[in-house]
């Protein structure tokens, strides 16, 4: 079955309104004949609302990095998810090895966050991913296995269809080291499987699973030639116009994926 890919740029703590509003414009132009694959940018909270009014019309969508783990409140500081939808989200990244890193989230928070996000109509992309010590261990499978189960079990199967995965290996990350498109392929088709073992064949099969770690230019094309990579998460390389219109004009070797 052949899923449609999704290229999504998270531009982490970077980006003014006006250097935002720069870098979507060109995007929004650069991009204006890419049909065939979803196209995503995740800036900060401070500029979603410029940013998606700027790419309205556009095929471009828009997703924020984080969201709380209520629903609303006194939580000073935190952002809802009915406040991203708001400013016009479709999408939400949960989990990024940074908040697990830096601020201490859990399977458990990141699963309770992506049941209030698909309760409010925002796509979730859970992210998953080892470090460099688990991987020199041969502890990758193990960790990928507890992260998937537990962030992105107790769903209906209806409602896991509609999430997202992002597979980044923690040591990939703005290291410049990408994974093998044969390491990444290897766990991606392993959570694929577990997504199956969770929620059946036909929600497997249409869940996309994107890699991200270190994804440039010259190096996506391989990667998504791969069959259970469906796109990816792209950092530093999706703060330059260039770069990130490349990385979306991937050229796969096409017949590859569509098996
Ligand atoms: P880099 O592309 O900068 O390695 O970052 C990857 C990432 O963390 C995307 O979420």
């Amino acid at each position: 079955m052949a899923r449609r890919p999704l290229i999504a740029g998270n531009w982490k703590m970077h980006k003014t309104v006006a250097e935002s509003v720069e870098l979507v414009q060109k995007l929004r132009e650069s991009l204006s004949s890419v049909a065939d694959r979803d196209i995503l940018v995740a800036p900060p909270f401070t500029v979603l609302a410029v940013v998606a009014e700027v790419l309205k019309g556009s095929q471009i969508t828009v997703g924020a990095q984080n969201m709380n783990d209520n629903v609303q409140g006194a939580f000073t500081g935190e952002v809802s998810g009915a406040l991203l939808k708001d400013v016009g989200c479709s999408h939400v990244i949960l989990g990024h090895s940074e908040r697990r890193q830096y601020y201490g989230e859990t399977d458990a928070l990141v699963n309770k966050k992506l049941k209030l996000a698909l309760d409010v109509g925002l796509t979730p992309i859970v992210c998953v991913g080892e470090l460099l010590r688990e991987r020199e261990e041969g502890k990758t499978f193990t960790v990928i296995e507890k992260q998937v189960k537990e962030s992105l079990g107790g769903l209906a199967p209806i409602q896991a269809n509609k999430v997202v995965v992002a597979y980044e290996p923690v040591w990939a990350i703005g290291t410049g080291k990408t994974a093998t498109p044969a390491q990444a392929q290897e766990v991606h088709s392993f959570i694929r499987k577990w997504i199956e073992r969770l929620y059946g064949e036909p929600v497997a099969s249409a869940v996309r699973i994107l890699y991200g770690g270190s994804v440039k230019p010259d190096n996506m094309d391989s990667l998504m030639a791969e069959a259970d990579i469906d796109g990816g998460l792209v950092g530093g390389a999706s703060l330059k116009a260039e770069d990130f219109t490349r990385i979306v004009r991937y050229q796969a070797v096409l017949s590859a994926r569509a098996r």
